[in-house]
């Protein structure tokens, strides 16, 4: 299997390596615009390979697209991180047009690769990433609720003290601080409703600090977080190198499904071979619906601005 990671930022740099560390890839390559910066940390971490045990062949390139030919997947994180108190949305101008231009190139070398879209503001990078490139919906999948969905179970972790392995829980909706949908009504922890022991007070706590996870950690560190993204970004990959038939929320092409077409949202999907494989249909309440609305509309005004840019 080849791989290509576009962006050897922090995220797209943590990325590469746990798709190295775990394997999932025999030809690893990481693209960056910035000179040697990408064919350093190639070999950086190559010369980690003696020390963790792998045999993944890493290789770094300066823009040149050539080396990213015949990627059976391709991870797109290239684009401006968010500085501290601003939201993702406000990437969309720089981030738009690197985003198309990364599309168009990896195209020419790799016209059947599967593209996973981690650049922000996701929700929209993936709609353009559809909509530029022509490829089966399928093909195209956003990685956003596979992050968030991991950050809200570390805080049902930390409130129920327990292991956040135990925990099953999801979040659907948009990539954003303000239109993701933590679902607290559907998480388990080990099959049991983790509302049967947390109080209202907690539940809304719980879903408040999931929403603005991200930003969160933006402001501790800041710029963007990287290692539950990069690592977020690897997990999609290994389902679909591995064919795990994974259930993992993601934001896909929908087409009616959740009452919504025409758009690239979070929603419950299987991972596998072929890229995203199925749109899972979870029962939402009333309330859980009209915040997915909210969220797609949200999440289209978004899109239309691509066509003012
Ligand atoms: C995050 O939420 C980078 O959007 C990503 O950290």
């Amino acid at each position: 299997m080849k791989v290509t990671v576009v962006g050897a930022g922090a995220v797209g740099a943590t990325c590469a390596d746990n798709i190295a560390r775990k394997e999932l890839a025999t030809e690893l390559v990481l693209l960056d615009i910035k000179e040697g910066f990408a064919e350093g940390k190639a070999q950086d971490m190559m010369q980690t390979a003696t020390l963790l045990g792998f045999d993944t062949k890493i290789s770094g390139s300066t823009n040149d697209y050539s080396k990213t030919a015949n990627s059976d997947v391709v991870v797109i994180t290239s684009g401006l991180p968010r500085k501290p108190g601003m939201t993702r949305e406000e990437l969309i101008g720089v981030n738009a047009g690197i985003v198309k231009g990364v599309c168009d190139n990896i195209l020419k070398f790799s016209p059947n690769a599967i593209i996973i879209i981690i650049s922000n503001p996701m929700d929209t990078m993936t709609y353009l990433a559809l909509t530029s490139t022509g490829l089966p919906k399928n093909k195209i999948i956003g990685m956003g609720g596979i992050l968030d969905s991991s950050r809200f179970k570390y805080q049902l972790s930390q409130h129920l003290n327990c292991s956040p392995s135990d925990l099953n829980a999801m979040v659907v909706g948009g990539h954003g601080d303000t239109t993701m949908i933590p679902l607290i009504s559907k998480a388990t922890w080990n099959s049991i409703p983790v509302t049967d022991f947390l109080n209202a007070d907690q539940q809304a706590q719980i879903v408040k600090d999931t929403m603005v996870g991200g930003a969160t950690l933006t402001a501790l560190l800041g710029t963007s977080a990287w290692y539950a993204p990069g690592a977020a970004g690897a997990a999609l990959v290994e389902a679909i190198v591995r064919d795990e038939k994974k259930l993992f929320t993601c934001c896909v092409a929908l087409d009616g499904e959740y009452g919504q077409k025409d758009i690239c949202l979070g929603v419950p999907v299987t991972i596998g071979k072929n890229g995203w494989e199925k749109i899972v249909d979870v029962k939402l309440t009333e309330a859980e619906q009209a915040a997915f609305n909210k969220s797609a509309d949200a999440v289209r005004s978004m899109n239309d601005v691509l066509k003012t840019l």
